[in-house]
């Protein structure tokens, strides 16, 4: 899940390992580097974490000047450490993200050669490939492109020759790839921020890019030799300082930066003291739009779910939403008065750029909601509407959900406007509610944050746990589930509040406690009513509220978290506090490995 090269004047080993660190955050299951020292082509690979790979580099070190590396997300064939990258075949390395998807042919045709194949990966056709065509009297530039021209998929592919001590050749379709550009040395990485301690001057490789990399030089030509040419960039990420601070876990530090991170957020899209809000990217026409397609994976998704309410309550907008694995395929009727939304932190996820890619086809606008500004789907939009989050690390997502609602926040009122919906005494009240929740966000961690360790202790202790909600605590709900299973691994479903009697209560009993997201707004007494049901069947039940509903329900609960009475725009950021904080401490009690979870990768390149 993350890349690494070095052509250099310099020893690249202990280099190109920090360099994974800073990918960490991807998440991998193996590792792997591979460096040439006098003429000798080496590797040194691990399961697990970096640390095994560490390790066996202090045992067994690896010298030279040039070297590739890679975190591997097993995709095909088990993360061990035969599988693991680099892979060699015949004076070839290869590093490789994303999948190969013609690689079960290709192996066929490979074998009948008489190609013998060592591991279960689709990486080794492409190491088999490039070596057969050498075989055949290509010279290694030849080979590459031949090698490009016989694969399908997707990919960031980074090759190194034993032959050849001062060149490295890199290709892209899919997942990213940047060139870092050194003095006397060149890197590449999966991103900028591997590349921050290196250089800050970048270049991003676009689909169908080949470079060509010496310790000098940086050629880029596209998959039939023809020279291309790609903007230099002076990367931010150099700034960023990628540390847990004081905290035990990049995701604890993350849901306490929140306060800070949305008033940033915010305040690009609203004006504080006019209470407005600011003027919308023209190439998004609100008020000219018959409808909004919104598309996103994972957390993302559940941020652009609250968003509809939004849009259709506040600016009479219907949103037409789904995850982006079945948007892409769904040939659903879209019209060109309809603008397209895509949500996505790192801006990179394959199935919501691919969906993106479907929208342009059919001649809409696109917007993408990102955190990384220079990702592959902020360029591929019209209009870019940063969350402004900072990196974030933890795989879980949390600072980048609620700067996300935040800014579909923001976005729906000034739709609103723009198409007559929301007056301006109503802009005026939203947009102070907006305004005051950066301080609401802080104290409420203050106060919940003892209750809510002592309650992940009682939550680690069961196997299920079921999440109702109704409007945008609906959402919000699957949001608490989703957090909860992704770190904790405990079984956890998300519901609509008004579905319990449609299947979910049939499974409740004393083992599985129902957490119950309820502002006190319009739905609350239906949903206390759902709760009603929960608790005549012995069901145990966790109430987050606020001091209206905690004063209005007279029901027993396992637990109730009082959170202050807040504005109804804000709640949802409000209320992502103690999900957040209640799945990151049953984690943190669980002992799992909070950061990157098992199996779960930060930037999803592959569909
Ligand atoms: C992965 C991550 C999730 C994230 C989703 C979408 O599954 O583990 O945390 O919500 O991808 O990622 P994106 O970068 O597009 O927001």
């Amino acid at each position: 899940c993350g890349i690494v090269g070095i052509v250099g004047n310099q020893p690249v080993a202990e280099r190109l390992v920090d360099a994974l660190k800073r990918l960490e955050y991807r998440g991998y299951d193996s590792a792997g580097v591979a460096t040439i020292d006098n003429g000798v082509m080496d590797r040194r690979r691990a399961e697990g974490k970096l640390f095994n790979l560490e390790k066996k580099l202090d045992g067994e070190p690896l010298a030279g000047t040039i070297g590739i590396a890679h975190t591997r997300w097993a995709t095909h064939g088990v993360p061990n450490e035969t599988n693991a990258h680099p892979h060699f075949v015949g004076g070839v390395a290869v590093v490789h993200n994303g999948i190969i998807e013609n690689f079960s042919e290709l192996k066929d045709e490979l074998i009948a050669d008489g190609a013998v194949f060592t591991t279960q990966t689709d990486t080794e056709v492409v190491a088999q490939l490039i070596a057969k065509y050498r075989r055949q009297g290509l010279d290694n530039r030849a080979a590459m492109l031949a090698m490009l021209n016989h694969v399908k998929g997707a990919y960031a592919l980074v090759v190194m020759f034993a032959d050849d001590p001062d060149t490295i050749m890199a290709a892209r379709f899919g997942p990213p790839l940047a060139i870092g550009f050194g003095k006397g040395e060149m890197f590449l990485g999966s991103d900028a921020i591997a590349l921050a301690p290196f250089t800050n001057e970048i270049a991003y490789l676009v689909d169908g890019d080949c470079a060509i990399l010496h310790k000098d030089s940086a050629e880029i030509i596209d998959f039939a030799g023809n020279p291309v040419e790609r903007p230099h960039q002076i990367s931010q990420a150099t700034a960023f300082v990628v540390d847990k601070g004081n905290h035990r876990h990049f995701m604890e530090k993350e849901i306490y930066e929140q306060p800070e991170v949305i008033s940033h957020a915010l305040s690009n899209y609203v004006d504080f003291h006019g209470h407005t809000v600011k003027p919308v990217d023209a190439a998004i026409d609100f008020k000219s739009l018959r409808g909004l397609a919104v598309s996103a994976c994972g957390t993302a998704y559940l941020s652009g779910l609250v968003g509809k309410y939004w849009f259709e309550r506040y600016a009479r907008l219907p949103v037409e939403i789904d995850v982006a694995s079945e948007f892409r395929y769904r040939e659903m009727p879209l019209y060109k008065d309809q603008a397209a939304l895509f949500i996505s932190q790192s801006g990179e996820t394959a199935d919501t750029l691919a969906s993106l890619r479907y929208c342009h086809e059919q001649g809409l606008k696109i917007g993408a909601i990102v955190n990384v500004k220079e990702s592959t789907i902020a360029r591929e939009s019209d209009a870019i509407f940063p969350i402004l989050a900072g990196p974030e690390i933890g795989v879980a997502s949390t600072k980048a959900f609620t700067c996300q609602l935040a800014v579909l926040a923001s976005l729906a009122i000034a739709a609103g406007k723009a198409r007559g919906t929301v007056s301006p005494e109503e802009e005026k009240q939203l947009v102070k509610s907006l305004a005051e929740m950066p301080r609401i966000m802080s104290q409420v961690l203050n106060s919940i944050q003892q209750q809510m360790e002592s309650l992940a202790r009682d939550l680690s202790k069961f196997k299920d746990v079921l999440y109702l909600g109704r409007g945008t605590s609906f959402p919000l709900a699957m949001e608490g589930a989703l957090k909860l299973k992704e770190i904790s691994y405990i079984h956890a479903e998300g519901y609509a509040a008004g579905e319990l009697k449609h299947g979910p209560i049939a499974l409740i009993d004393e083992n599985m406690p129902v957490i119950v997201i309820a502002p006190y707004d319009r739905f609350f007494e239906k949903t206390v009513s759902n709760m009603q049901e929960v608790a005549a069947r012995g069901g145990r039940i966790i109430f987050i509220t606020d001091e209206k509903g905690a004063a209005a329900s007279k029901l027993d609960t396992m637990a109730t978290i009082v959170l202050p009475n807040v504005a109804e725009i804000i709640s949802p950021m409000v209320f992502a506090l103690p999900i957040q904080l209640l799945a990151y401490h049953t984690a943190v009690f669980m002992g799992t490995d909070v950061d990157q979870p098992r199996n779960l990768a930060k930037s999803v390149t592959v569909e």
